[in-house]
């Protein structure tokens, strides 16, 4: 539950597609490496049959597609482009991450290294869902392009796993209070100020902060 003052960082719609990404693309993994282990072959026992297993992966991927679609229109404008100078000098310091900054230059809502996740997501993505398609529908295609899928969509897997897990890291227990974002939305004002303070700034100026138990100052205003 949220507390008084707690500020609003992400819409149900919002939660809604990063699940929905989120979960097609852990169902994906699970459901992939059960058809590209013979040791792993088992996943596809508990799911009826490796026949089963190839279906669930596919469909699945079909879902992938849709939230990837929608999440490139959804964070697009936040997380799609670099703002000069501040991602740069940002870069320049990595965030204050991997060695002691006095002061992190302040980024808008996503940081750059939030921003390339962003990019690798959608690039990768993409990849994985054209490769995707070609391999279940090879129809009318030369021999040698769909053999191509093969090796481009398992490069694309082991690109996506590895970031994966480090988003999942600083998603969780390497920033704490930031899995807020995809399980209620509240976030504490300190956690923000922190993360995103240029985006705080930029909500507090523009009266369109959601406070919780405070009316906002745009609609207090009408
Ligand atoms: C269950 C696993 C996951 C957790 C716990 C998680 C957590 C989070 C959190 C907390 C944020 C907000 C960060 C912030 O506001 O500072 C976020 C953003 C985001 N997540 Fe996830 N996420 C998960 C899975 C995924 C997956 C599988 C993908 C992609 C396929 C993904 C793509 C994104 C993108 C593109 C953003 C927005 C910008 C960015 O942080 O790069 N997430 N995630």
């Amino acid at each position: 539950m949220p507390e008084k003052g707690m500020i609003k960082v992400t819409d149900g719609f919002e939660r809604i597609v990063h699940w929905m990404l989120a979960g097609s693309c852990i169902l994906l993994f699970i459901t992939g490496l059960g058809m590209m282990y013979r040791e792993l072959n088992f996943i596809g026992n508990l799911m009826g049959g490796l026949v089963a297993l190839k279906y669930v992966h596919n469909f699945t991927g079909l879902l992938f597609i849709v939230s990837l679609v929608l999440a490139a229109r959804m964070w697009w404008h936040e997380a799609g482009k670099f703002s000069m100078p501040e991602d740069l000098e940002w870069m320049m310091c990595a965030g204050g991450y991997l060695w002691h900054v006095e002061k992190v230059p302040e980024i808008g809502k996503y940081n750059p290294g939030q921003k390339m996740f962003f990019l690798t997501v959608i690039g990768c993505g993409a990849l994985m869902g054209v490769t995707g398609l070609v391999m279940w529908f090879p129809v009318g295609l030369s021999l040698g392009f769909v053999r191509w899928m093969y090796p481009l969509h398992a490069l694309g897997f082991v690109v996506f796993f590895a970031f994966f897990f480090v988003h999942l890291y600083l998603g969780t227990i390497g920033n704490p209070g930031t899995v807020m974002a995809m399980i209620d939305g509240w976030a504490t004002k300190a956690w923000a100020k922190k993360q995103h303070p240029k985006w705080l700034k930029e909500m507090e100026e523009s009266g369109k902060l959601e406070v919780y138990g405070e009316e906002t100052k745009e609609a207090a205003s009408h």
